[in-house]
């Protein structure tokens, strides 16, 4: 494990690094892959010939050693099911478990353990207060606000609760410039608004919505906020007393952590009163044939044998970055994404989506003239740069920008300059091919 201090390197075009880039990469074996070639040998050695430039951090990022090394540590020492046995290994298995919510609920600034509940995925957290808080609470007359930028996770979620209950869905219209638009806003969170549902940092245009602000609206109209924090709570400080949110949630994936468990964090008394979303084994106190209590929280939302080991690895990757900073690592992306921006915008024959370069998140959407994303995609690959091409699960929000898809590339922590010019280099080789 690295030892962070305070070395700042000065390095390149944009001055300096926070900390020690090229050291933290070598947490990260995969980044001295090498791809292109052959697709049909790709990872096997034969044509793999040119340096991986992982780009695409926004759809899942890389795992550390040691995160790796505390999921294989779980499963060689002390792999048991959580809260079902009094033998050893079961009771260090569930003190991992727990104190892995521990560990999320002080890095997002939740009271405690009972505000945080593990889920699959960021999409699982938003289904569970869906089903569970809007199948109860929503009906006809009440409204749910979306914005025109939200990820399917939400919007496809919501639209389908609302078709359920006959409650209205709305959206928030994007301006131009890819920011929310805060009058329309005002205007359509009303006396009849029960939930607003928002992204904070918009995985396609890489807006910072002013999450503050939308929930002072929510209140003020006694509305819930639930803020989709997949690209934030990675890449940023965050802290849901801050931000004032009723719920939030995010993935542990896209912050070095293991695929398979997100986090839905909730204030404790609207948890308290939701009614569980799945039912079976550990999320009940006392059962019968005729009824079933419930477990405490955040027990009472986590049926069935939980996903131990990628909670364990969570709160390791949430260490890790501790580690590092998440303000530097803030810095760190926004000096990458306004790199990035800048120039790609100089390179001409490329439309970018989304607020100014120093203003966004850490990830850049665009589209060169004459070259469909997927071909781009394509083609950066054969350069070894990795990026997403397609709707990137905001299929509504390219309709409005006039798009079937885009390219886009997302920066994390171990990323460097050099790789923004690799990136760079090879956009400008597609566009002059197909020019
Ligand atoms: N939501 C993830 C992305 O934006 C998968 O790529």
């Amino acid at each position: 494990m690295l030892l962070f201090g305070t070395i700042y390197l000065i390095m390149g075009v944009q001055g300096q690094y926070l900390f020690d880039v090229e050291a933290l990469r070598a947490d990260f074996p995969i980044l001295d892959r090498r791809v292109g070639g052959d697709p049909e040998t790709a990872g096997e050695g034969e044509g793999d010939d040119t340096p991986l430039v992982y780009l695409d951090n926004a759809a899942t990022s890389h795992t550390p050693d040691p995160v790796v090394d505390a999921i294989s540590d779980y499963y060689r020492s002390y792999n048991a099911n959580v809260h079902r046995g009094i033998h050893q290994l079961s009771q260090e298995a569930s003190v991992a478990y727990e104190e892995a919510h521990d560990a999320v609920a002080d890095f997002v600034g939740a009271a405690g353990r009972e505000e945080v509940v593990f889920t699959k995925n960021t999409t699982e957290a938003m289904n569970l207060v869906a089903y569970a808080w809007g199948l109860e609470e929503l009906g006809p007359g009440d409204n749910v606000v979306l914005s025109e930028m939200e990820h399917h996770a939400s919007l496809v979620t919501w639209q389908q609760i609302g078709k359920r209950t006959g409650a209205d869905v709305r959206f928030i219209d994007v301006t131009d410039e890819g920011r929310l638009d805060t009058d329309h806003a005002a205007e359509l969170i009303d006396d009849d608004t029960e939930m607003v549902s928002l992204v904070h940092v918009s995985n396609t245009l890489g807006t910072v919505n002013p999450i503050g602000q939308l929930a002072d609206l929510a209140h003020d109209r006694d509305a819930l906020i639930f803020a989709d924090a997949a690209q934030s709570v990675p890449t940023r400080p965050v802290d849901v007393e801050d931000l004032g949110v009723d719920f939030l949630a995010f993935s542990g994936h896209k912050m070095c952590g293991p695929t398979g468990i997100g986090v839905l964090y909730g204030r404790e008394e609207l948890l308290d009163e939701m009614q569980p979303y799945l039912y079976g084994g550990d999320m009940i106190r006392r059962v019968s044939f005729e009824d079933s209590t419930w477990e405490d929280l955040p027990w009472k939302f986590e049926a069935g044998t939980p996903s131990i080991a990628q909670g364990v690895g969570l709160a390791a990757a949430i260490e890790y970055l501790e580690e590092v900073g998440m303000d530097r690592i803030q810095a760190h992306e926004d000096m990458l994404a306004e790199y990035a921006y800048d120039e790609l915008a100089a390179l001409g024959g490329v439309d970018i989506y989304g607020p100014p370069g120093d203003d966004r998140g850490g990830l850049v959407a665009f589209n060169v003239d004459g070259v469909h994303a997927h071909d781009l995609s394509s083609i950066l690959n054969d350069y070894g740069v990795a990026i997403r091409a397609g709707d990137h699960c905001t299929q509504p929000l390219h309709d409005e920008m006039g798009v079937a898809a885009s390219a886009r590339a997302s920066f994390y922590v171990y990323n460097t300059v050099e790789e923004v010019d690799a990136l760079i280099d090879a956009v400008r080789e597609a566009r002059d091919l197909f020019a």
